[in-house]
């Protein structure tokens, strides 16, 4: 039924002026029907200027080679003014890495991303094997279950503690920053204005600091906030760095992974066919890891604003500040041109993704660059 009530509504872009045409409504992306958005928009406006949204006016762009030149670009295209469609507000700005420029990006990303090195991987694999299992194993049988929440972000939130050693019983208290740092404020939601968020999320900054001075006053460890306490790029941070690379670092972990298990299993279900391919040929998980990955969408969106007058795709974007509400976007795409329709499709793609893998995670996506 859901499904049919989609498709209904996916045959109502072809109607929708192109100009009127905004994939930054999240609705699209709760009832999937966004797919068909994205398909029109690369058949007919590639590089697509919004002018309205509840975000303000924004660049859509939505092939692959657009997307690798503006995300290739970083002269042109900045994430300094945020990675995300909305723009915060000043007062509740926070600083992080994923933000900055060099030298600082590079030095501070240095600090941390040892965590997911092949090497600490292999380290924590027979942990995160376990986990699986004992998660796996204590789901009910014969009863509906929440698998988001069971599954998904139980095990995301449970390796998050584990690479921020985080106090394991508090595990959840991750979760529910993750998803107070990502929402919009909105009159009649739990977070309903950007002076709550931003008291939650002083909670998050202070139990943090509790770690941080712990950490600092002892030999350096493999975990998230020992590398950032002991790291020359990062030890003198302002406290609303640290919150802000905090943030980054428990949305990075968070939504990704747990969106990733969630659509998975998902595609798995709807592609039965692929799951009896993946289960006689157990060689092709990590091939499947990263297909998911594309497929999936675990990121809705990034954004980058256009530092220059430029032209992408055949259009000119001007130099947008974040105060005329320039915004650039990506998107994934992921579903386009290469939707594993056939039964070869968890075969087509190989290696896996890693942090190092911006550039071919870009490939999944769909960009969104914007001007005033
Ligand atoms: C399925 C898993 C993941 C996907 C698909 C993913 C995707 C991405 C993408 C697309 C970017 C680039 C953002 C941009 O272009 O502005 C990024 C950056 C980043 N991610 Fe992930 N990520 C994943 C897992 C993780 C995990 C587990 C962590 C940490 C615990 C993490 C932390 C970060 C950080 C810190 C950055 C910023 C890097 C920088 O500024 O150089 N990510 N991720």
């Amino acid at each position: 039924m859901k499904t049919r009530l989609a498709d209904l509504r996916a045959d109502d872009v072809c109607q929708i002026p192109l100009s009127n045409l905004d994939v930054s409504e999240a609705k699209r992306f709760q009832d999937d029907s966004i797919w068909r958005y994205f398909e029109r928009l690369r058949m007919e406006d590639p590089v697509h200027y919004c002018q309205a949204s509840p975000y303000g006016p924004y660049w859509s762009v939505t092939k692959y080679r657009d997307i690798v030149a503006v995300d290739t670009n970083h002269k042109a295209f900045s994430s300094e003014q945020g990675v995300a469609i909305v723009d915060v507000p000043d007062k509740h700005w926070t600083q992080s890495f994923i933000k900055m420029g060099p030298p600082k990006h590079g030095e501070q990303r240095h600090t941390v991303s040892p965590i997911v090195a092949p090497e600490n991987l292999i380290k924590l694999e027979s942990l995160i094997r376990r986990r699986v299992k004992t998660i796996l194993g204590s789901l009910p049988r014969n009863h509906d279950f929440n698998w988001v929440d069971m599954v998904s972000i139980e095990l995301t939130t449970q390796m998050l503690a584990t690479l921020f050693d985080f106090p394991f019983e508090d595990r959840r208290l991750l979760t529910y920053w993750s998803d107070v740092a990502v929402a919009i404020p909105k009159a009649g939601h739990a977070i309903d204005s950007w002076d709550k968020r931003s008291t939650i999320l002083s909670e998050c900054l202070e139990y943090f600091t509790r770690l941080w001075n712990e950490r600092i006053n002892a030999e350096p460890r493999m975990d998230l906030i020992s590398m950032m306490a002991h790291s020359p790029a990062t030890r003198q941070m302002e406290p609303s760095e640290f919150l802000g690379n905090l943030i980054l670092l428990i949305v990075g972990g968070n939504d990704t992974t747990r969106n990733s298990i969630t659509g998975g299993l998902l595609f798995m279900n709807q592609h039965p066919s692929e799951l009896r391919k993946l289960r006689d040929n157990p060689e092709l998980v990590s091939s499947a890891v990263s297909e998911i990955i594309r497929y999936q969408t675990p990121i809705a969106h990034m954004r980058r604003n256009a530092a220059t007058d430029i032209v992408v795709g055949g259009k000119q974007s001007r130099r947008a500040t974040r105060s005329s509400c320039g915004t650039s976007l990506v998107t994934a795409t992921k579903r386009s041109s290469r939707a594993p329709t056939d039964s070869s499709s968890t075969a087509r793609t190989s290696g896996s993704i890693s942090r190092s893998d911006s550039a071919s995670i870009a490939a999944l996506v769909d960009i969104l660059p914007n001007c005033s």
